[in-house]
């Protein structure tokens, strides 16, 4: 007989990143079973990974409850949270409700139903300013928004959780999500979107008339903002790797998932119209505030503990594979 397959339980899973990591997950030769809300998520990306899914919220309490009760999960890997910094400043109430305690709802079920493994996503927004680049994990944090308070306020209860409870997490922090599965089964689709790479793209496609450049004065070679860019196919390697870690009875610990370079918005665009061949229009605008200069993150930790090793670290693979997502999903 085959063994059994185990079972991970992966919220957010019809989203950007987490569908990618259901993909690996199934790649990996695991079972899995999506909760998602759908308030961002996509039915059909869903469907392709031919994946069950539960609509519901993280939240819920006794739809968690039923679930445990029902379906034998080895572990939960957590995507599922809002992120959009600007509106986290405006709406924090929604933010907190859904990133902290929709978090605990589901850590209380998952302790009550003896589920004891866990992998988060958490970010480089809960540094804050970095005082020293690369970032380690060992950089003080000190976020400047209600969302990355937010993913800080449940590391700090993941942390909490681990001794009394024996709940045993890994929490990634990522630096910019980029890129799409480079088979183009699946790919990056936010409504709004705000990060770069894809906007980018979308002026290439005509859909957006420009690409604002905020700020041109940075103490940078170029003067535009540095950002650390992680292709979507390694952060989901990676928690194939972490899963694995806590399964061979790994303690909970915090792990940077990042490139390792930093490309600037310039040389994003100029890549970009390399790779589509299209003129991309620019406007400078002023800086916005809370934009560091440079944001790069050392991954040296995950690197050696988990043996990670990015595939996809030149930013032509990740503006490439992106690209031929986006003239399928919206070309
Ligand atoms: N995209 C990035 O660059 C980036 C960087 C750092 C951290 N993160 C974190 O990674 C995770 C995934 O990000 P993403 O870009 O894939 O976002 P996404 O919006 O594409 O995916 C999140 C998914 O969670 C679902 N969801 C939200 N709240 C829910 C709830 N209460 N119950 C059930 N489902 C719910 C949404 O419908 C969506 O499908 C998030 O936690 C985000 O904070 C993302």
């Amino acid at each position: 007989m085959p063994p059994v397959k185990q079972t991970i339980l992966v919220t957010g899973g019809a989203g950007y990143i987490g569908s990618h990591a259901v993909m690996a997950l199934q790649h990996a030769g695991y079972e899995v079973v999506i909760l998602d809300n759908l308030v961002y998520g996509h039915r059909d990306l869903v469907e392709k990974l031919e994946v069950e899914l539960i609509v519901g919220d993280t939240s819920d309490r006794v739809l968690l409850d039923e679930l445990f009760a029902t379906k034998k999960i080895a572990a939960v890997m957590h995507f599922s949270a809002y992120a959009y910094v600007g509106e986290s400043v405006t709406e924090p109430a929604k933010y907190y409700r859904n990133n902290v305690i929709g978090t605990l709802t589901l850590l209380e079920a998952m302790v009550a139903a003896s589920v004891n493994k866990f992998v988060f996503s958490s970010t480089c927004a809960t540094y804050g300013v970095p005082h020293q680049i690369p970032i380690t994990e060992e950089h003080p944090q000190s976020p400047i928004n209600p969302y990355g308070a937010t993913k800080l306020m449940v590391e700090r209860i993941l942390k909490d959780f681990s001794p009394a409870y024996g709940l045993q997490s890994v929490c990634f922090r990522y630096f910019n999500a980029a890129g799409a599965d480079p088979n183009g089964l699946l790919g990056e689709d936010h409504n709004p979107e705000t990060h770069l790479i894809p906007l980018v793209l979308q002026t290439a496609l005509g859909q957006r008339e420009s690409v604002s450049i905020y700020g041109t004065d940075y103490p940078t070679p170029d003067g535009t903002c540095v950002r650390d860019y992680i292709h979507v196919t390694d952060l989901a390697d990676a928690h194939i790797l972490g899963l694995k870690y806590l399964m061979q009875g790994g303690e909970t610990t915090v792990f940077n998932l990042g490139n390792g370079n930093g490309f600037s918005v310039k040389q994003v665009i100029d890549t970009a119209q390399t790779v589509t061949g299209k003129e991309i229009k620019v406007e400078s605008s002023d800086r916005r505030p809370g934009d560091p200069p440079i944001l790069v993150g050392s991954s040296e930790k995950a690197r050696k503990i988990l043996g990670w090793e990015p595939q996809y670290s030149d930013l032509k693979d990740i503006i490439t594979h992106a690209w031929r997502w986006h003239q399928q999903r919206h070309g």
